[in-house]
């Protein structure tokens, strides 16, 4: 039985795993830790009930005290570290916040595993990360476990940072630490901040769809749960001091996406009566495309190389984009309830500041 902390488990990402590991893993404890920032929310974590299996605790990884009582009291004995600030667009609005967390906090929960791992044999630090520490492609290649780190965005080098954090600390204190470093996730319960949730919400509303520049830059896309079942993979066979790429072999330029999006959108509101009363529309939701001004130093392309993961540890996406963005939709108009309250209250200050002087 593990004892296993979760930090940033009420995100995106670390709630996606936190459920998946409670359905396969039932004797292991789970321990989420989370600030709660606008990105954190509980509701995606109201399945579980406290007791033997779970844990919440509202908290900052920058709280030293507190890891230190957390790894004490619950033995912890393996760390998934998902807490971080996480969105390009807001570091550039304002990067302070992305040092804080996830250079400052990862350093924070690092020294706090060194700390209290004495003996640290069976124990795991997993620590995940992104794509984007690589920087930006060509037309051509893609990024490997060896691609030399070139982040370009304060949230890249924020995340970059951590990584090499990570990596000091296997390599100078012998702290059992692996790295994963994953391309764009889509799936439920993520932020509509982001692309995909962000033009699913706005193509119901019949609200615009703002595509950055031209349109063309490309995205490899993973669906949530394969990343959290590679994530779980590495856990429990990847070698300590390695990093692991992860990819869905799914590249699409963002204006293919949105278009897509749009299609079947288009196809299960016109096939459903009750929904097209719901979200009335006429024409296709293509016709809320346009273009707006691009993102400061927008990196042109991301793809992965993730053979390491197929070969190595035998994981391999399950989801194509067809059958990941078809759940995903459908997950967003089944929840309706979800994304309302989050698109109200502070999401719409950060959406006209974001999006305001941009059309
Ligand atoms: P998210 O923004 O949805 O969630 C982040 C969570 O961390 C939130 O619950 C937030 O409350 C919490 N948090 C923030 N600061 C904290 C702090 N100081 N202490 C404790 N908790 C804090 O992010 P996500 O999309 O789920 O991403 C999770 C991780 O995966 C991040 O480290 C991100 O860099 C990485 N990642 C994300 C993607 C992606 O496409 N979303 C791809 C690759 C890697
Ligand atoms: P995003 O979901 O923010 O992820 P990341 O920047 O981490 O890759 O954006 C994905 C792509 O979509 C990126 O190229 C920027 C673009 N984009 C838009 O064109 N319009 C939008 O409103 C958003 C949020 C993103």
């Amino acid at each position: 039985m593990r004892k296993i902390l979760v930090t940033g488990g009420a995100g995106f990402i670390g709630s996606n795993f936190v459920l998946y590991m409670r359905g396969r893993y039932p004797s292991d404890r789970i321990i989420v830790l989370d600030k709660l920032t606008y990105a954190g929310n509980l509701e995606n974590l109201k399945s579980l009930a406290s007791g033997p299996g779970y844990l919440f605790v509202k908290g900052d990884i920058n709280d030293s005290a507190l890891l230190d009582g957390l790894f004490e009291k619950e033995g912890i004995d393996t760390v998934v570290n998902f807490a971080a600030e996480s969105h390009v667009d807001r570091s550039i609005l304002g990067p302070k916040a992305f040092i804080e967390t996830n250079v400052l906090g990862t350093f924070t929960l690092l020294e706090a595993a060194r700390k209290n791992w004495s003996a640290p044999g069976d124990k795991r630090f997993l620590h995940v990360s992104t794509d984007e520490v690589y920087g930006s492609l060509g037309d051509k290649g893609f990024f490997t476990e060896s691609t030399p780190y070139s982040p370009n965005s304060p949230y890249a080098a924020s995340k970059a940072s951590s990584d090499h954090l990570v990596r000091a600390y296997f390599h100078t204190y012998g702290l059992p630490a692996v790295t994963t470093n994953c391309s764009n996730n889509y799936g439920p319960y993520q932020f509509p901040e982001k692309l995909i949730p962000l033009m699913i919400i706005n193509a119901l509303k019949g609200k615009g769809l703002p595509v950055y520049g031209d349109g063309q830059n490309v995205r490899d896309w993973l669906y949530v749960e394969d990343h959290c079942r590679a994530i779980d993979t590495v856990l429990s066979r990847g070698r300590l001091g390695e990093t692991y790429n992860i990819g869905g072999r799914n590249e699409m330029k963002n204006l293919d996406l949105v278009n897509e999006v749009c299609s079947i959108i288009d196809e299960r509101l016109s096939a459903d009566k009750s929904l097209s009363v719901k979200y009335p529309f006429k024409g296709s939701r293509k016709g809320l495309i346009h273009f707006v001004k691009d993102r400061p130093g927008h990196d042109r392309r991301y793809a992965i190389d993730c053979s390491k993961m197929e070969k190595e540890l035998g994981w391999r996406p399950e989801h194509d984009f067809n059958s990941g963005i078809r759940k995903t939709i459908d997950w967003y108009i089944d929840n309706p309830g979800w994304w309302e309250r989050i698109t109200s209250g502070e999401y719409r200050d950060y959406y006209d500041l974001q999006y305001g002087d941009r059309i």
